[in-house]
């Protein structure tokens, strides 16, 4: 049996966003072609997501250090590494976002600067840093109005770029993908392929 988070990065019903159909039709098809699995759901816009402010910052550091922690660092502090603990003890991991401003919804960049620690997710070497999280299967769910694939925007693509690249700076490199793209760029084809995005979905959460 696997423990599996599925993580939800917009706040908007399925019928009027294109990644929660995605995350829907994904969950769907995982429930269904793993039904001995263990699923939680985070929906990160339901979450009280405190900024990754100073308090915060300085109580994650001096817990790191072993210094004793204010109340309100340890309240952060804790609060950054709950979200932390679930995600690694997550066999697999599944996240839905949408590009927003060509990056991603601030509740998940907050959420990824928890992850963010290091001793924890990554260490720094001489040689640069070396992620820590091993043997954790990730599926990325991506929805972008405009079309970054290739083409005068590719260069403007900084969330499913930079979710990756999180990722990979935590170790984890092979993350599976369904992208859907291009639909508000091309209304007229909208229907089809967020229809094809889904079909992807299903088939990837049959195998995950
Ligand atoms: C706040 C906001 C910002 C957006 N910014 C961009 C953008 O920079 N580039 C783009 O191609 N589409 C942009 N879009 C369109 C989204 O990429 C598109 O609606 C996509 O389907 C987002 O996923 P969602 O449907 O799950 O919200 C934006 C939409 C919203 C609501």
């Amino acid at each position: 049996m696997s423990n599996v988070l599925f993580i939800k990065a917009n706040g908007l019903p399925a019928e009027r966003s294109v990644s929660v159909t995605l995350y829907e039709t994904f969950l769907d098809a995982y429930q269904k072609s793993h039904p001995e699995d263990q699923v939680t759901e985070l929906n990160l816009f339901e979450e009280e997501l405190p900024y990754y402010d100073g308090v915060m910052m300085s109580g994650l550091h001096k817990e790191a250090g072993g210094e004793p922690l204010t109340e309100d660092e340890k309240r952060l502090a804790d609060i950054a590494n709950g979200y932390l603990d679930q995600f690694l003890k997550a066999d697999k991991v599944v996240m839905a976002f949408p590009l927003w401003n060509f990056s991603i919804p601030a509740q998940f960049l907050t959420y990824l600067f928890y992850l963010n620690q290091a001793g924890k997710t990554f260490k720094y070497t001489p040689e640069g840093p070396v992620g820590l999280v091993h043997g954790k299967k990730v599926a990325l769910l991506n929805a972008r109005g405009g079309i970054y694939s290739d083409g005068p925007l590719e260069s403007y693509e900084m969330s499913l770029n930079y979710v990756k690249n999180i990722l990979s700076h935590f170790g984890i490199t092979e993350t599976e993908m369904v992208v859907v793209e291009g639909h508000n760029a091309r209304p007229d084809q909208a229907k089809d392929l967020i229809q094809a995005g889904r079909d992807e979905a299903v088939k990837l959460a049959e195998q995950f």
